[in-house]
């Protein structure tokens, strides 16, 4: 196996015609006059290059882990320091930091599920990234990059120095490092982020930019990052930011509907074993994905929507099946040998499945431990979402036997049709549709998670939509006319109830 795992180390070098581009803008646009410039991560080294021809300095620096890229690295280049060394233990003590400094370059971009599958090591020593990245993937939010390990790092060290920061990452770390930069009060000049089309240099499909930092100088108290396009880097396209304590995608565009809201959200069931746990149902027989025809007791197997399918108003069929083992988190499995015997049985045949389950909340867990369960997941009527859907549509979801949703879907659960229906409209309103546009951002692999929807207040929404709004809305969506006074009225009343519950507790 080749030592440095493409993959893991984020090998993918900035072609010279990109670099050329980064410099002139640096140059052109931000005037900035270095003295020592340092490219951490430097690869075969094209933005040493380009920095060398096109800024003025004294010093020059290139980092690399791999000694076979810096063998690469043009080493005609004047006054070029180049050295071996992994990132996260290079000591920057050398640097006088009393100097105008650049540090530019294209850290590598890895996200926290890439690094698990890979095992990787590449990760600062002492942190509790990897504690970070096991939740993150569990909850969707996939929130690390090993980029933004080596950014935080970099704005450690460089802080309180006059120092430009130009390097590349995606957008997401763009906005941890802005988040981080105001929750710790780290004073800046400038940020920016320049969007970049990725396919074009890179050829590869990411939602990546150039991250513009500065340092030393009048510090902003703007809480906000704007962002451009590289190739017209002057006229801002939008903001984000914060305002009131909360973060917006979008800072200039927000319907005041922010809040918490009265309903829970939850996240569908997870289980890591689709190939035994979900079934298709087939001319009234089950199978499972290895196309096994199952004879197994109806008690634990409830219908499944997984998120692909939830994209209607209203559904209440399906043809795919789960397997439900417990009722609420870590109850013991084995009740099922007596209540169910042939799907213990089956269980049990393929034991071994489960217990390749890569993911650490199965350790220590009853044999066929799922996760996301819970009273709620029993509830008759659900109004649910893709988390991946740029667009989302909620949907009303209910049958006999109640559905189950899966871990890329969030839901809230009802006892009465009503409350669900309502809710249902209030969430496909423009109203909420624009608020999650300026709360959630469309760049991430899933732009809906809990922690987005849950800021949708609909006591608030309820303030300024109407019974003839949501008449529009159950229109829009060719629902007929169900919604009336009486059932907006009644659903009101119990919003305040909720709310005043809610505010007692
Ligand atoms: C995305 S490439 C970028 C190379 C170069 N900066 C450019 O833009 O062309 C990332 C580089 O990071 C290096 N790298 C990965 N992990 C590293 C670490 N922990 N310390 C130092 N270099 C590392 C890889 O060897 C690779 O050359």
């Amino acid at each position: 196996m080749e030592k440095f795992n493409r993959k893991e180390f984020g090998d993918y070098q900035t072609p010279l015609f990109f670099t050329d581009t980064i410099c002139e803008y640096l140059k052109n646009e931000l005037k900035i006059m270095p003295e020592i410039i340092i490219e951490p991560t430097c690869g075969i080294g094209n933005f040493l290059k380009s920095a060398s021809e096109s800024l003025p300095y004294e010093e020059l620096y290139g980092i690399d882990i791999d000694p076979a890229k810096l063998k690469e690295v043009d080493e005609t280049i004047p006054n070029l320091t180049l050295i071996n060394e992994d990132i996260f233990k290079f000591k920057f003590d050398n640097i006088d930091k009393s100097k105008n400094i650049l540090i530019i370059g294209n850290p590598p971009w890895a996200t926290n599920t890439e690094l698990s599958k890979l095992n990787s090591t590449n990760l600062p020593e002492k942190s509790n990234y990897r504690n970070e990245m096991a939740i993150d993937a569990m909850t969707g939010d996939s929130n690390f990059d090993i980029s933004e390990a080596i950014i935080r790092k970099i704005i450690t060290e460089f802080k309180a120095t006059n120092t430009t920061i130009a390097l590349l990452c995606k957008k997401i770390v763009v906005r941890n490092i802005f988040k981080d930069l105001i929750e710790t009060n780290t004073k800046y000049s400038f940020i920016r982020q320049l969007n970049f089309d990725s396919s074009r240099v890179f050829r590869i499909d990411a939602e990546a930019c150039l991250l513009v930092l500065q340092f030393g100088g009048s510090t902003l108290t703007d809480m906000a990052c704007g962002v451009s396009d590289l190739s017209n880097p002057n006229k801002t396209l939008y903001r984000f930011g914060f305002k009131g304590g909360n973060f917006y995608s979008n800072i200039d565009d927000v319907p005041d509907i922010d809040g918490e809201c009265v309903f829970e959200w939850r996240q569908g069931v997870k289980h890591d074993c689709s190939g035994i746990m979900e079934l298709d149902c087939v001319d009234g027989s089950l199978f499972n994905k290895n196309g096994n025809k199952l004879s197994i007791e109806t008690s634990l197997v409830y219908p499944l929507l997984k998120s692909s399918q939830v994209k209607r108003p209203i559904i209440t069929e399906t043809s795919k099946y789960i397997i439900i083992t417990q009722k609420r988190i870590n109850q013991d499995t084995s009740y099922i040998e007596d209540e169910a015997p042939e799907t213990w049985k089956y269980l049990n045949n393929n034991k071994e499945h489960f217990d390749k389950r890569k993911s650490s909340i199965y350790n220590g867990k009853p044999d066929f431990s799922i996760f996301g369960i819970g009273d709620y997941s029993f509830k008759k009527y659900k109004v649910a979402v893709s988390g991946f859907y740029k667009s989302p549509i909620f949907s009303l979801v209910y049958t006999d036997k109640t559905f189950m949703l899966d871990d890329t879907c969030y839901f809230l659960s009802f006892d009465d049709h009503d409350s669900a229906y309502v809710t249902m409209l209030v969430l496909n309103s423009p109203l909420v549709k624009s608020f999650l546009k300026s709360i959630a951002f469309l760049d991430s692999k899933r732009p809906y998670t809990k922690r987005v929807l849950k800021r949708i207040d609909i006591e608030k929404s309820l303030e300024t939509l109407s019974l003839d709004d949501l008449k529009s809305v159950e229109a829009e969506l060719g629902l007929g006319s169900y919604l009336d006074e009486k059932i907006l009225n009644d659903y009101s009343r119990t919003i305040k109830r909720k709310f005043n519950n809610k505010c007692k507790a």
